[in-house]
């Protein structure tokens, strides 16, 4: 189904918010359920399509999923794993399903997984995966766009990453957990994520220290030891930002709950520079707030704790009509300014050159039919049509699908002037009947 957006901008975003569960952690998580064997209950789980490519991806390997989209948990009985097959079907769809690799080394020593491939923006390459691996023992073969990973055993070992890759890191992670011995990965990611998939395997029964930090120690544990458990995710900082983002963009003041500030603390100190004021109400709740124009400010996308790749086109939009020039440079990814052309489209002014982007603040954007063309580009434009004079239509909702739960609710409840339209029928989307336009 072809769905799209219709926004009004203008509209102050006043309220409270909440935020769900942490995409990024959510998917590996999941996927690390297949260690056990037997069941594992995962609670703050989003209702989001990414999640439910993870899903399908652990029941074709013969994994029992319980989906409650109402209490946000789902439980995995992975006692019986009947397939150690990973298809391009459902790995093209999500990249992140790769994670499944080193949960499957962990418990079957054999993986068969497809190669992800390139995506909208960048070329995303798993040779630091595949190369972990190897020097844990694994023997790979590369065929047919499938990797095939067999180990009689896999053995701890010093790993060291060239740069600190999320994924890698948690599929090795995943790996090291029932290996021989300790690995040590050195360089790895920081990411919360990792912090929290760390914490879900110590919950189920592996031995990991150091994650959050540069270095992990896995320390190897027997398959047969690990078991069932329930844990529940952290808050999406993703989703925290976009909203806090919103809230700035149309000079509003919200309270956003279930956030964890310290996992944002670059994103909040660079708002700030911008104007804006976040006051901390409890240990997870913050009030966010910007009355006046913003300033414009420069910034690099760097891994954490640096200024996040995935607000990166978020931020961009408030640089639109923010006072001055602001300089971004986007230093993980080769195409991550997809949302430029469209944020033009708007009428902002921004200049592109590489992974450079040097956007001259404008007084107004404009409303405008615009494409989402990936997860994060697209909520950008969604931020930029809330800022915007007049009606912004943002296309290909299913990129804001994969990533963002009950997006159009959530922006509605601030007092936003949005809904959802299936772009064959034109019916409104029941969204509508909850709050909207
Ligand atoms: N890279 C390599 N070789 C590898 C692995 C990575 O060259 O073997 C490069 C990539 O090409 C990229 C850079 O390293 O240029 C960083 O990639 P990383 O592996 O850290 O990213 P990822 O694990 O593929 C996760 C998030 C992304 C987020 C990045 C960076 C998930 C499911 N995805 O991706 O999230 O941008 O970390 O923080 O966790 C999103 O949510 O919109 C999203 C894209």
């Amino acid at each position: 189904m072809t769905e799209k957006f219709k926004i009004i901008g203008g509209e102050t975003l006043k309220g409270e918010v909440s935020i769900g569960g942490a995409k990024n952690a959510v998917l590996k998580i999941l996927a690390a359920t297949v260690l056990v064997k037997g069941s594992t209950k995962i609670y703050n789980v989003p209702h989001l399509t990414d999640v439910d490519i993870i899903l399908s991806v652990l029941s074709e390997l013969g994994a029992k999923i319980k989906y409650n989209t109402e209490e946000k948990s789902v439980e995995v009985d992975a006692s019986e794993i009947s397939s150690i097959t990973a298809k391009y079907e459902l790995v093209s769809k999500m990249r992140a399903s790769f994670i499944i690799l080193g949960a499957l080394m962990s418990r079957c020593k054999e993986a068969i997984v497809a190669l992800p491939g390139g995506c909208a923006i960048g070329e995303r390459r798993v040779d630091f995966h595949i190369k972990g691996l190897e020097t844990l023992g694994a023997k790979i073969k590369i065929e047919n766009g499938y990797v095939h990973a067999k180990a009689s055993k896999l053995i701890g070992s010093d790993i060291y990453l060239d740069i600190p890759s999320v994924g890698a890191t948690e599929n090795l992670m995943l790996a090291a957990v029932t290996a021989e011995g300790s690995t040590r990965i050195q360089n790895a990611a920081r990411e919360p994520e990792i912090i929290d998939l760390a914490n879900f395997l110590n919950t189920i029964g592996a031995d990991i220290t150091g994650a959050g930090t540069s270095e992990i120690v896995i320390n190897g544990v027997k398959q047969d030891s690990l078991h069932s458990a329930e844990y529940t995710t952290i808050p999406d900082r993703i989703e925290a930002g976009t909203f806090m983002a919103a809230v700035v963009a149309t000079k509003g003041k919200a309270i956003i709950k279930n956030v964890y500030p310290a996992h944002l603390t670059f994103f909040n100190d660079k708002l700030i520079q911008m104007g804006a004021s976040i006051k901390l109400v409890e240990p997870t709740t913050i009030e966010v707030s910007s009355r006046n124009r913003l300033n414009s400010i420069n910034f690099v996308t760097q891994p954490y704790p640096g200024f996040p790749t995935d607000l990166q086109a978020i931020a961009m939009s408030l640089l639109t009509t923010a006072n001055g020039v602001g300089i971004i440079t986007e230093s993980l990814y080769e195409n991550r300014f997809m949302q430029v052309p469209d944020l033009r489209r708007m009428g902002a002014d921004i200049h592109q050159d590489r992974n450079h982007a040097i956007i001259k603040g404008v007084k107004k954007l404009e409303g405008a039919t615009v494409v989402a063309s990936d997860l994060r580009a697209g909520a950008a434009l969604v931020v930029a049509g809330l800022m915007a004079n007049g009606e912004t239509t943002v296309e290909k909702l299913h990129h804001i699908d994969r990533g963002y739960e009950d997006f159009e609710y959530k922006l509605q409840g601030l007092g936003a002037k949005i809904k959802r339209i299936n772009e064959e029928t034109m019916e409104v989307n029941p969204s509508v009947i909850k709050g909207g336009i």
